[in-house]
C-alpha cells in the first residue's frame, strides 16, 4: 500500500496536504515533470558538513517526492543525479554519487514494485561503475511490468551529447538505408533521443536557485514550464512540488501561438 503522507499545515494555511493534493487534481496536471536536484553541496556546507552528506540527504528527499508523484498519478518523473560533466568532481565525490543508486534502491526497491512504479534511466552506461549499473539495472528489470509512474534516472547524462549521438546515428541509418535523409522531421529525430518513450516534460523544477538548464534535456525543454526554487535539494518537501506544480497550473501554454489555453480546466 502507498504510504500515507503525512498530514500537515502547508504555506497555504489551514488546508492540509491531503485536500491540497485533491484540489490539484482537479486541474490538468503535468504529464512529465523533470527535476535538476541541485543545493546538495551548499545544503551540507551551510551545517559545516561533507558535500556528501549532502548528497546522502538529498538521495532521502528522492523517495517521499517520488511517492507524491505517483500518488497524483503523474505519468514520468525524471530526475537529473549525475551528469556527463560530473566525472570532474573530486573522487571521492564522483565514487560517493555512485553508490547512491545502491543506497536507494537498497530501501526502496520493493515499494516501487508494489506500487506500480517502473524505473527507467537515461544516460550513458558504458562509463559507470558495474556495481552502480547492476543497481540500476535489477531495479529496472523487477518493475520491468510496472504500469505506473515512470521514474526515469539521468545517469551520466548530458543533452548535447545525446543531440550529437542522435545526429550520429541518424548519419549511420541514413548510410544504411533504413531512413531517408531528406524525410527527417522533428518527430523522426526525436525518436533518436534517450527519452524517446516519453512526451516532453511539461514541467522543469530546478532547486537552489540556480536559473540554468545546466545541459539538461535541450531538445526537450523547448516548450516546457520552467519553476525555478530557492530551496536547496535536500530540503525540497511534498509542499514545495505542490507549489510547483500550483504554479504550472496558473501559466497559460500557447506553444508560439496566441490563443491562451491555459492549464486550468
Ligand atoms: C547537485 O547538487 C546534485 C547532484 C550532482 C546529485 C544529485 C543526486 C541526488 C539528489 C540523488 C540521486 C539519487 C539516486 C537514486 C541516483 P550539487 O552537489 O551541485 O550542489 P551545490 O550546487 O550546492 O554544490
Amino acid at each position: 500500500m502507498l504510504k500515507k503522507l503525512k498530514l500537515r499545515k502547508t504555506s497555504k494555511g489551514t488546508q492540509n496536504i491531503e485536500a491540497r493534493i485533491e484540489n490539484i487534481k482537479k486541474h490538468e496536471l503535468p504529464k512529465h515533470i523533470a527535476i535538476i536536484m541541485d543545493g546538495n553541496g551548499r545544503w551540507a556546507s551551510k551545517r559545516a558538513m561533507p558535500r556528501i552528506a549532502g548528497h546522502h540527504e538529498g538521495t532521502k528527499r528522492v523517495k517521499p517526492i517520488t511517492r507524491l508523484a505517483n500518488k497524483l498519478g503523474i505519468e514520468v518523473l525524471t530526475l537529473y543525479a549525475f551528469s556527463t560533466e560530473n566525472w570532474i568532481r573530486p573522487k571521492m565525490e564522483v565514487d560517493y554519487l555512485m553508490k547512491l543508486p545502491q543506497e536507494f534502491f537498497g530501501t526502496f526497491l520493493p515499494e516501487l514494485v508494489e506500487e506500480n512504479v517502473r524505473v527507467q534511466m537515461m544516460g550513458h552506461k558504458e562509463r559507470l561503475p558495474e556495481h552502480t549499473l547492476n543497481v540500476v539495472q535489477n531495479a529496472i528489470d523487477d518493475t520491468r511490468n510496472n504500469t505506473g509512474l515512470v521514474l526515469n534516472f539521468a545517469l551520466n547524462y548530458g543533452g548535447r551529447d545525446e543531440i550529437l549521438n542522435a545526429v550520429q546515428n541518424i548519419l549511420h541509418d541514413a548510410d544504411s538505408g533504413i531512413i531517408d535523409k531528406e524525410s527527417i522531421t522533428e518527430e523522426k529525430f526525436t525518436n533518436y533521443l534517450m527519452s524517446n518513450k516519453y512526451k516532453d516534460p511539461d514541467l522543469l523544477i530546478r532547486t537552489s536557485g540556480e536559473i540554468r538548464l545546466s545541459n539538461f534535456m535541450l531538445w526537450q525543454l523547448a516548450y516546457t514550464e520552467f519553476v525555478f526554487t530557492d530551496v536547496l535539494w535536500p530540503d525540497f518537501s511534498e509542499d514545495d512540488l505542490l507549489n510547483a506544480i500550483e504554479e504550472y497550473q496558473r501559466r497559460s501554454r500557447r506553444y508560439g501561438g496566441l490563443q491562451s489555453e491555459g492549464n486550468q480546466k
